[in-house]
């Protein structure tokens, strides 16, 4: 039994904010961050949340899938940026959407949490206990950032992305790859968190996402590449059959260096993140869904998926669409 995505949604807030609007509140440029990342401008949350805009993007896949809420009997939400710390982001979406016998629950695995969705949903469908899954990648992360720190703050957005996937005699998902080293793991952290514990003197002041940049990259530009060969020899592909690489949108230059180092023309790797930027969990889903409602996506065509960041986490997926 495959596992099959039926169809794509996602919902960014209405707020875009350029580089240039950035420029006037800090110390940095359009020219910098836009030949640095790639990135020219990411929409970010006023009055939208992480549920809201994830029961917006699965009413928008269930719509393109064909479904309804009723036939709907998982969901996952890969985020770092619930809403709260309980209910989970996913318990919302259920209440939103009317999806009654679904049973819901988050997920925290960074900019690799869909990916991670899709996996569990993947082994769940297999064993036949559910048929028709709805995954989300949502982030708010406007709300995380340190906005006095130009290095980070000015690479995420925020925005939700879902896809239905339903389990299908006759395949879909051919082969995936996943992984983690917690060891190198704080390169990328957000404590966020204040410790209410009466009996613990701890500081309440929030502490925001700090990044070592340069050591991510390096983790991508080699962990990704590894991981998608891996997945595509396993599907019994070579990287020249996969007709398009959508991975997560942390930086141009990252895309490129896979490209490089896989040896496939860029033009395979499609890109969200001149108008999105970084939107974590949410990259894959969103790419996923741009690809889709520009008709890229055509039955048949193998498209390699990966994300990769904050744990460190990394997966791969290489599907038949
Ligand atoms: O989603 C999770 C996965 N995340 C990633 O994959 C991110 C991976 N890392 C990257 O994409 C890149 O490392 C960054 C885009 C984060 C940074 O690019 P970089 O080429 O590594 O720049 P840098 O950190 O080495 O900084 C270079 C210079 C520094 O100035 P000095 O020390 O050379 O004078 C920074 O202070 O750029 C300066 N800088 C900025 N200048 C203007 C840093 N941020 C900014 C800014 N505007 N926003």
């Amino acid at each position: 039994m495959g596992t099959r995505i039926i169809g794509t949604g996602s919902c960014l807030p209405g707020t875009v904010v350029t580089n240039d609007d950035l420029a006037k509140i800090m110390d940095t440029s359009d020219e910098w961050i836009s030949t640095r990342t790639g990135i020219r401008e990411r929409h970010l949350a006023k009055e939208e949340t992480t549920a809201g805009m994830s029961a917006e993007a699965a009413g928008r896949a269930m719509e393109n899938a064909g479904v309804t809420a009723q036939d709907i009997d998982l969901i996952i939400v890969g985020t770092v940026t619930a809403d709260n710390v309980t209910p989970a982001c996913a318990c919302e979406v259920q209440a939103l959407i009317g999806a009654d016998h679904a049973v819901a629950f988050d997920i925290n695995a960074a900019c690799s949490g869909f990916m991670f969705a899709l996996h569990i949903a993947h082994a769940w469908l297999q064993t036949g206990v559910y048929r028709t899954a709805l995954i989300i990648g949502a982030e708010t992360l406007s709300k995380i950032m340190d906005w006095s720190d130009r290095s980070t703050c000015v690479l995420f957005g925020d925005g939700a992305g879902a896809a239905v996937v339903r389990a299908d005699e006759r395949g879909g998902l051919l082969a995936f790859d996943q992984g983690t080293d917690g060891v190198r793991g704080r390169v990328l952290s957000c404590p966020n968190r204040s410790n209410n514990n009466p009996l613990v003197r701890t500081s309440k002041e929030l502490q925001y996402v700090h990044m070592d940049g340069q050591e991510v990259y390096k983790f991508a530009v080699t962990q990704v590449p590894a991981s998608l060969q891996k997945t595509v020899e396993a599907a019994g592909l070579n990287v020249g059959d996969i007709d398009y690489f959508a991975l997560h949108q942390a930086n141009i230059r990252i895309l490129q260096a896979v490209a490089k180092r896989l040896k496939v023309s860029e033009e395979k790797f499609p890109v969200s993140l001149d108008h999105c930027g970084n939107i974590s969990a949410a990259s894959v889903p969103i790419l996923l869904d741009e690809m889709n409602r520009q008709g890229l996506l055509k039955p048949g065509m193998k498209v390699a998926l990966a994300g990769f960041g904050g744990g460190l986490t990394w997966a791969s997926a290489v599907l038949e669409w």
